[in-house]
């Protein structure tokens, strides 16, 4: 029921069936499901790096406490003479570096992933203002010469419809075609804001006088939240993001649409 009113809610009206609703759970500590390849890489690289995570905290304090046990003045009433000793040395400072070249690989490889923009079809702009979000789309210019573009504001509690989202919910949502390389172009009109949307594996910099640029490939319908994530004044935490992703023939009629107003 929930999910059937945030399909009404959807810009295309009927079209969805099931809208996936990607947002932040209450009391979450896991991830949000991945909705591009991207953020299936992080999560993976997270798991990754976990598995050392666990060995290296274990045997640190299995060490610890195995120390703090023998070597107290009861157990342990005359000191060793012993200062250093060159194998175990070589060994403790050998150890961590493999680990961390062992690490370094996949996480070379994710960043170079992320930082890659392979050929896209769509442009977007995205401005961060005090304190909403403005959006360009710069590709398409209607029969006047003008590109698509709109501010985007949280919808305030009092105004919520049965099924939105308090504090996430906008009036004019970023509506993306699923399987299409969707190139954004961050950047902020006064102060610095952050373009965050956590199933997207994106958070980018909105920062004045400087064009950031990000990548997302959306795998799947769906709506996904995300939040201003760098502190930017008093309604920092009321400029939500919310990237509506569609079909490409959805989209291609709501670009029309738009085109028209
Ligand atoms: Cu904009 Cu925080």
């Amino acid at each position: 029921m929930f999910f059937n009113t945030l399909a009404k809610n959807s810009v295309l009206l009927n079209c969805q069936p099931i809208s996936h609703c990607d947002a932040a759970e209450n009391w979450q500590v896991g991830f949000q499901d991945p909705a591009t390849p991207i953020m299936e890489g992080i999560i993976n690289l997270h798991h990754d790096l976990m598995f050392f995570i666990v060995i290296v905290s274990v045997f640190v304090s299995w060490m610890l406490a195995r120390a703090l046990w023998h070597f107290d003045k009861v157990q342990n009433t005359s000191a060793s003479s012993l200062s250093h000793g060159t194998l175990i040395e070589v060994i403790w400072t050998v150890t961590p570096a493999i680990i961390l070249l062992v690490i370094a690989v996949p996480s070379f490889s994710l960043l170079y992933a992320m930082d890659e923009i392979i050929s896209p079809a769509i442009t977007i702009k995205t401005l961060g203002h005090q304190w909403y979000w403005s959006y360009e789309y710069s590709d398409y210019t209607n029969n006047s010469d003008e590109a698509i573009a709109f501010d985007s504001y949280m919808i305030p509690e009092e105004d919520l419809e049965f099924g939105q989202l308090r504090l996430l919910e906008v009036d004019n949502r970023l509506v993306v075609p699923v399987n299409t390389h969707i190139r954004v172009i961050v950047s902020a009109a006064d102060v610095l804001h952050s373009w965050a949307v956590p199933s997207l594996g994106i958070k980018c910099d909105a920062i004045p006088g400087r064009l950031n640029q990000t990548s997302m490939f959306v795998k799947r319908e769906g709506l996904y939240y995300g939040q201003c994530s760098e502190i930017c004044g008093i309604n920092h935490g009321f400029m939500p993001i919310l990237v509506e992703a569609v079909s490409l023939p959805n989209y291609i009629t709501w670009i029309y649409n738009k085109l028209d107003d």
